[in-house]
């Protein structure tokens, strides 16, 4: 595996790739990598021929009172997954190389707006992280150029303001969802996980548990929505009654279309998402499942 750190050695590489006739997969990541990323690199290897691989932490898409400085930092840990999985190349840029220092001192700024589906469900609880996210997809789209890019279905509402921002900005730019990777309790992996102490973890598998049941019971729009708070409520009031049980919030529970993010009519017929946050201690946590009514 080669690994770079600018990006003009970036595009020499991709370039000279390109050049000898091989199709380039592109897989963002924050590091921190689990079996969920590395599902990533093994779907672009099966659809491409030269797989990018990139780690860099976005300062522009976490808020103020975020966890930007205690997000996991485990670049050498993930360079070696990163190359047992033969992954051709690894991207691992400075701030200053995605964002150009622009006067000394003054900040970055979003320069992609994710407009109203970026400000509901995640984005209603994380005020402009929508906007950050997209800026640094466009801009490492710019830098790699690759032929496809591969995003996780864990973050549902990430991946549908890509895809669209992809048909508008990229064309032919060909965007490929991966399913969820979880753990054998049902738990999304997360790099978010490791912040979670043995009581919390429990508290975190039953977010999977709701949703599931309320999958199965989805005889209708409202009977699905109903069985997800029911339990998902549940899991938090738990947590809060019992001060031996760690500290739940149970943030939002939406079921939306998944062509178009846009909440569901009681008669609506198709493939819906039904997308959970919940704040356990002091760990957010997302998941989603498909329902198809
Ligand atoms: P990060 O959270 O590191 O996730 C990188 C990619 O891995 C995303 O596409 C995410 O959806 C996917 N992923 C995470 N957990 C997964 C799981 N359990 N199963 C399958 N895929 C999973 O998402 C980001 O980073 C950033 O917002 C980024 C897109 C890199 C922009 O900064």
């Amino acid at each position: 595996m080669i690994t770079v750190t600018s990006a003009k050695e970036l595009a020499k590489q991709v370039a000279a790739a390109k050049a000898a006739g091989k199709k380039v997969a592109f897989v963002p990541t924050m590091g921190a990598l689990h079996e969920g990323h590395l599902s990533l690199i093994k779907l672009a290897q099966q659809k491409a021929d030269f797989v990018v691989a990139s780690i860099f932490v976005n300062p522009l898409q976490f808020g103020k009172n975020e966890d930007f400085d205690r997000y996991p930092r485990t670049l050498e840990a993930d360079a070696q997954k990163l190359s047992s999985q033969n992954t051709d190349l690894l991207f691992a840029p400075s701030v200053d190389e995605i964002y150009p220092a622009l006067t000394e001192g003054e900040e970055a700024k979003p320069t992609k707006q994710a407009g109203p589906i970026g400000a509901v469900l995640e984005g209603a609880a994380r005020p402009g992280h929508f906007d950050g996210m997209l800026t640094v997809v466009a801009r490492l789209f710019e830098l790699v150029q690759p032929n496809i890019a591969i995003f996780g279905a864990k973050d549902a509402q990430q991946l549908f303001l890509i895809r669209r921002m992809a048909v508008a900005d990229f064309p032919g730019l060909e965007i490929v969802e991966a399913p969820t990777v979880r753990e054998l309790g049902g738990l999304a992996m997360s790099s978010r996980n490791a912040y979670l102490s043995e009581s919390e973890h429990d508290v975190a598998e039953k977010i999977f548990r709701a949703l599931r049941l309320a999958r199965d019971a989805a005889s209708s729009v409202n009977a699905a929505l109903q069985t997800a708070q029911e339990q998902l409520l549940a899991l938090a009031e738990n947590g809060t009654r019992s001060s031996s049980s760690p500290e739940a919030k149970l943030d939002y529970v939406s079921l939306v279309d998944a062509e178009t993010f846009e909440p569901l009519d009681e008669d609506f017929h198709g493939r819906a998402l039904l997308l959970v946050a919940v704040v356990i201690g002091k760990t957010r946590l997302i998941d989603n499942i498909e329902i198809i009514f």
